[in-house]
Order: C-alpha cells, then structure tokens, then sequence
C-alpha cells in the first residue's frame, strides 16, 4: 500500500466533520482505531508485531543477515483536542512507506529496523506529555502513571487493563527493550514556522513543562452575593493568567493557559473552584522555571486578596534536549545540507535522547500552524519525507 493510500486510511479516523480537527485520545475508539490499522500493516509487511509493557508498540523488521541493535523510527497516533491530521501519524505512515521503498528496491539492513508507536504523546487524555516514552525510559515512576486520571476519573492502570493488557501494566523501565534500540529517528511535521525546505533535521528542543493549578473559593449565588462577601477562584485565576504571559514575555519564553476546569460550571453561580493549566516553555531551564515562579506567585498573591486557597502541581517537565551530534551531522550529511533547527514542540525522541542516541526529521509546514486544524504538509514533501527517512535508514543500518 502506498503513502498516500495509508494516509487515506488514516484519515477520517477521529476527524470532526464540522471543525475538520481530531480527537485521538489514547485508548479511546479513534486512537485504538488507528492502533489496530497500525499492526494490521505491519503483520501485512510480515513485521514482527510487539506489545512493550508501557502500552507502546513496536513492529520489527529484522531479515536473515541483520544483527546488532536496530535503528527505530516511528512516533505517535494519538493527537491533542482539535488537533491537526499530520502531528503524529506522519512519522508512523511514513516509517512504514519508507520500509516499503527500502524493500521494492532489494536493501537488506545489516541491523534490525522497528517502527514504534508510543503511547499517550500528548498527554491529552492523562495530563503527563510522552507519557509512553517516559515510562520506557524510566523518566516517570510507574505507579505514579498507575494513578494518574482521565477527565472521566478513569486511571490509567484502569484504563490499559480494560483494553486486555496486563494488569501488571506499565511496567516502567525497560533495559531489556532499550538495549535492543541502537538510535531513534522520529520523523514529524513541522510545528512552526522556521523550516525553509521540504526536509530538516532537529537540533534541540527547548524545555518545557506542564503545571496544573487549582484554586479553590466558596461557590455562592452570582446574583445575592454581594463582591466583598466572595471567595471567587476566577479573579486569582485571571491574575495568573496575565501574569504567566508577562512572565514569559521577560524571560524570552511562552506561555500558555489552555485548559481549564470551572465547577460547577453555571452561569449564574460563583465558581467553587477553577482548575488551569499551564503549559510553560523557554530557552533555558532557568527561563522556564523563573516564568513559573513568577506566575504562582502572582497567582498566590491574588490567591490571598480574594481569600482563596491555590495549590500548583508540577505534572511533566522536559529539560533541554541536545540530540546526539554525530547522529544529527551524519543525518545531515546523508540528507545533503538540509537545513538544521530547533524546535519549541516536546516529542518522544526527545525523552528517547537520555537513553539512546536520538534524532528527528522535519517535514515543512506551509500554514506554520500546529495542534490546530489548519496544520499541513503538501504531499510532495511528505514524499520527500519518506525518501529522506529511508535513505538515513539505509545510511543508519549499512546494508
Ligand atoms: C507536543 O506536541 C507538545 O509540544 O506539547
Ligand atoms: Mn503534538
Ligand atoms: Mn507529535
Ligand atoms: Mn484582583
């Protein structure tokens, strides 16, 4: 099947008709949908098929001949709320088309090739981004990942074992599935506006992280409550929320308010609670933590004029990732100068890069928009994907 017969597949799978965005969250009927279609053209390519333990899979392909740690490339299917059709599955169908032009033209790999699919990149549904990835890798604890819960109070060890894996599930780190990793390659569309050409190569990506707050006031009537009888949680909210993109402002960095949670919700009630998060990002660890420090600060400050409680919780962070230098240059090399950037968008070759030698390919991104509908990427240049990712595979495996 080609590229673009693959993608056809994919791409009604989780769409909303009316907005054109998709909601793929893991393990819900759309993302189990494109999971199930994932191993289906794997087991059609005679790939052996893998359930990690971390709700990831892998499908390898590994001829007589190949021997050694692989070169796995691969990336997610599930998407953020609303999200664009590319961030994700264009690394995965790529990685499957690359293979198939790896194959028509007879290569054989002297390494095993995998294509992975991790679990939970976005961390749309449980809150913790690359959630699959951290737990392979050993970045998050897993009875921590057991707990954490979906907007239905579903957890996530509720939530796998419903879906026939092992209860034992996550298992957390695994030594045994790293040590057959040799490198990672993600290949993913561009996130923003900086790639001038079909094709790039990462160089880092900035840190970044999440925080959840909560403030917690007395829900009252909107209409017989007089402003100076209120524990109203929207007006320290409101503060942090000016205050976060201040903050960010004079610290180089961004800062976004993209979640929010009001109980109980009704337009004549006084909120009892507001739960945000934010989402913080910036050049430097410093940067981010200032930003942050800055915000919950003027968060606890308002907190306190409103006689409202505010408790902050740090859910994931992402230091910078400097991706491999050898690996970067040599993909570089192979690919002929492409241009080599860094991104503001976490990925889960970025957690990969504190075990195994990681890298990424950039597919260009006309519309600059990302995590929306509007994200895209001309057919050309995922074609040019494929080509440039099957020859860093042939490159990387020295048939
Ligand atoms: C992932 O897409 C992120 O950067 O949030
Ligand atoms: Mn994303
Ligand atoms: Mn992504
Ligand atoms: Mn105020």
């Amino acid at each position: 099947m080609s590229f673009e017969e693959m993608w056809a597949a994919l791409l009604p799978v989780g769409r909303d008709g009316g907005s054109g965005g998709y909601h793929r969250f893991a393990w819900t009927p759309p993302e189990l949908e494109c999971r199930d279609w994932f191993l289906g053209e794997a087991r059609r390519r005679g790939l052996d098929v893998e359930h990690d333990g971390n709700g990831n899979l892998f499908a390898w392909w590994n001829p007589a001949g190949a021997q050694g740690p692989a070169v796995v490339t691969g990336s997610h299917l599930d998407s953020v709320p609303g999200g664009g059709a590319f961030d994700g599955p264009l690394g995965v169908v790529s990685a499957l088309a690359a293979i198939d032009l790896l194959r028509d033209e007879g290569f054989r790999p002297g390494r095993p090739v995998g294509v992975a699919v991790f679990a939970e990149e976005e961390g749309a549904r449980f809150g913790v981004a690359c959630l699959g990835s951290r737990l392979l890798t050993g970045a998050i604890d897993p009875e921590r990942a057991r707990g954490l819960r979906d907007a239905d109070g579903l957890s996530f060890a509720e939530v796998v074992a419903a879906h026939g894996l092992d209860e034992r599930q996550p298992v957390g780190p695994d030594e045994g599935l790293l040590a057959r990793i040799g490198c990672f390659v993600e290949l993913h569309v561009e996130q923003g506006r900086a790639l001038d050409g079909p094709v790039g190569v990462a160089s880092a990506i900035i840190p970044h992280g999440r925080w959840r707050m909560r403030f917690t006031g007395e829900g009252d009537h909107a209409g017989t409550t007089g402003l100076s009888d209120r524990r109203d949680p929207m007006l320290p909210f409101a503060h942090a929320v000016l205050a976060a993109r201040d903050s960010a402002a004079r610290h180089d960095g961004v800062a976004t308010v993209g979640k929010v949670g009001v109980v109980p919700g009704g337009v004549n009630a006084i909120p009892s609670s507001v739960t945000a998060w934010l989402d913080a990002r910036g050049p430097t660890d410093d940067a981010v933590r200032r930003t942050v420090g800055e915000t919950v600060e003027a968060a606890r400050r308002a907190a306190v004029e409103h006689g409202v409680d505010v408790e902050v919780t740090e859910e994931s962070y992402s230091a910078v990732v400097a991706f491999d230098h050898s690996l970067r240059d040599r993909i570089a090399t192979t690919l002929g100068g492409v241009p080599v950037l860094p991104t503001g968008a976490g990925h889960d070759a970025g957690i990969l890069s504190a075990r195994v030698p990681a890298a990424m390919l950039f597919v260009r991104n006309p519309t600059g928009v990302s995590h929306a509908p509007a994200e895209h990427a001309e057919i050309g240049d995922c074609l040019a994907g494929v080509e440039a990712l099957a020859s860093v595979l042939k490159n990387l495996t020295g048939g």
